[in-house]
């Protein structure tokens, strides 16, 4: 990340989110603010998803880990859980659409620099700020995620769901496994979601690299590449270790076969992006 720069990636995925709301008609996410929070950026990101048809995978992708992350959000709220993280928030939405709730927080996590520019583009949008959000500076790659939210008020003796969408691809493992492990040392104990990406495969098929290598191109480019991809047999022995639970992983045609199940054309199965959903006790 370009240093005291907003998160171009951020920028990105909001992108994605609003031109599925304008192209796809919110098919799978749907997510009143992600053309306001856009702002003046809106009418660019249309018209790159339309010059760029072949990006709407990467576009459904990102609609449907968010409406998987934000069901089982809203599922653990009915349960009773009052805390929700979102670690790396970017320009997500989550927390302006909660209604407000008995001590519900959401704390947001993220690069200062990512934060200024989000609440300077709500303000802009003329979304309010709800009380039940609080922000907290921290960089994955260094320091005590733990000891910032406490500052920030989160108290980890009661339970926290988070959503961690679209980070770990641009963290060192050291930091996706250090950030999981203080996540597990949580008392009251966490359920959390993410996505990650597995290696791409040497025999991948060669339009599907292409796309590959033209997408890390792009993000390298904006000063975030890519530093980690996970297999998923070793992620899971990894989670299971650290205390994680009930994991549930999703690739792509899962993803796709849950939310788009009359899809004319399924995309391969197999290796690339996933999302997983795990808990400790
Ligand atoms: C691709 S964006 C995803 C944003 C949002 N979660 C979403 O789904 O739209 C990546 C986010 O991770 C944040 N991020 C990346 N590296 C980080 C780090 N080392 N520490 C804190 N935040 C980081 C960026 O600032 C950005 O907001």
């Amino acid at each position: 990340m370009k240093p005291g720069e907003a998160s171009r990636t951020a920028l990105g995925a909001a992108g994605h989110r609003a031109a599925h709301q304008a192209l796809d008609g919110g098919l799978v996410f749907a997510d009143p603010l992600a053309i306001p929070i856009l702002g003046r950026d809106f009418e660019g990101a249309i018209a790159a998803a339309r010059a760029a048809p072949e990006r709407r995978g990467l576009r459904l992708f990102i609609a449907m880990r968010s409406r998987f992350a934000e069901d089982a959000a809203r599922c653990a709220i009915e349960r009773g859980v009052r805390q929700i993280l979102v670690l790396g928030a970017g320009l997500d939405t989550f927390a302006y659409r909660l209604a407000a709730n008995d001590r519900l927080r959401v704390f947001e996590l993220d690069h200062p620099a990512t934060q200024r520019d989000k609440r300077a583009r709500l303000a802009a949008a003329g979304v309010a700020e709800p009380a039940h959000v609080a922000y907290v500076a921290h960089d994955f790659e260094h320091g005590a995620m733990t000891e910032a939210l406490a500052l920030g008020g989160l108290d980890s003796a009661r339970r926290v769901f988070v959503l961690w969408l679209g980070v770990v691809p641009y963290l060192t493992e050291d930091a996706v496994f250090g950030t999981l492990a203080a996540l597990a040392g949580f008392g009251g104990g966490v359920e959390v979601v993410f996505d990650y990406a597995n290696p791409p495969p040497a025999s991948e098929a060669p339009a599907a690299r292409d796309h590959h290598a033209e997408l890390a191109a792009r993000v390298a480019e904006s000063g975030e590449p890519f530093r980690c991809y996970l297999e998923t047999a070793a992620l899971h022995e990894r989670e299971r270790a650290l205390g994680y639970l009930e994991i549930e992983d999703l690739d792509r045609a899962a993803l796709v076969d849950r939310f788009l199940p009359s899809a004319p054309v399924k995309p391969r199965p197999g290796p690339g992006g996933h999302v997983v959903r795990m808990a400790t006790r």
